[in-house]
């Protein structure tokens, strides 16, 4: 837990940060966020996450915190709480309003603007090595979610189901079915290796555009590889050499088995041995 926080334009200790309880984010989920990854006290990709902060507030209307404002705010939390490895938070909201009302409140909106850190502990780490080592399992749900999974958006319910859903199951991950194609996970972008090529969901309105996702599919055509955004049909997960996840925290998370079924011959791959090692390269430089 972070000691101190950044709460609209103030450092304050984290028990003291408090949120009003008529904001829109506590209301109607009218709120958007980012996560950006702390690697040896550096925030990593910390623009790309900022830009699509930026965004994320344009497409919903929201009044969008100075981009270099939040970069100090980052390094300065980062120094204040003493952070090595974890994970900054990013949360703005459509501020305080009331009485409740769904339209946007009249006048100019003073967002909520919250950022905090939380350290990744040695042990949390270690179990993400192991499972990015050996592999983890997933499974697949149906799409629940709205029409524009693009923006990142604080409104996660059907994310939050498919995740306790996956959970309930021993599983890692839910992949989202979209019209018969596995789109995306809950919480991660979806990659297949098929006869030799990436194939990954096209950045549209119905995810998601992972920085993780994007890093990896620029990682991917360096190393040679011929990558194509298109769907991958649900049939196609029983005859793909090789499935992962991308995110921030999961970085490149190979999947070994879905809805009980191996991938493959059950075990990791050489495409994502490949482009662990290219993502942690560029975490370490
Ligand atoms: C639905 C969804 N897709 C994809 C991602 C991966 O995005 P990123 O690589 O930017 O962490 C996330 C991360 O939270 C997500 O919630």
């Amino acid at each position: 837990m972070s000691s101190t926080v950044y709460l609209n334009g103030e450092y304050v200790p984290y028990a003291e940060a408090k949120i009003p309880v008529e904001d829109r984010a506590f209301l109607f989920a009218d709120g958007i966020y980012e996560v950006v990854r702390v690697y040896g006290g550096r925030p990593f990709d910390l623009e790309p996450h900022l830009e699509r902060l930026a965004r994320s507030a344009r497409e919903l209307r929201l009044p969008a915190p100075d981009t270099g404002e939040l970069i100090r705010v980052t390094h300065e939390l980062i120094q204040r709480n003493g952070l090595g490895e974890g994970t900054v938070y990013y949360q703005v909201t459509r501020g305080v309003h009331a009485p409740r009302a769904h339209a946007f409140p009249a006048g100019a909106v003073e967002p909520t603007v919250l950022v905090l850190t939380h350290a990744l502990p040695p042990e949390a780490l270690a179990e993400n090595e192991r499972r990015r080592h050996e592999g983890v399992t997933g499974i697949t749900v149906p799409e629940q979610r709205w029409a524009r999974c693009d923006i990142k958006s604080v409104s996660l319910l059907p994310n939050v189901l498919a995740k306790q859903q996956a959970a309930e199951q021993g599983a890692y991950e839910a992949l989202f079915v979209r019209d018969g194609f596995v789109i995306e996970g809950s919480s991660s972008n979806l990659f297949a290796v098929i006869d030799g090529a990436i194939v990954t969901y096209p950045a549209c309105n119905n995810i998601l555009n992972g920085i993780a996702r994007q890093r990896v599919i620029r990682d991917a055509r360096k190393l040679g590889y011929t990558v194509r955004e298109q769907g991958i049909p649900l049939e196609a997960l029983t005859r793909c050499q090789e499935l992962f996840v991308t995110s921030t925290t999961a970085e490149v998370m190979p999947l070994v088995a879905v809805d009980g079924r191996a991938i493959g011959d059950g075990k990791v791959g050489p495409v994502v041995r490949a482009l662990q090692e290219a993502y942690r390269a560029a975490t370490r430089a």
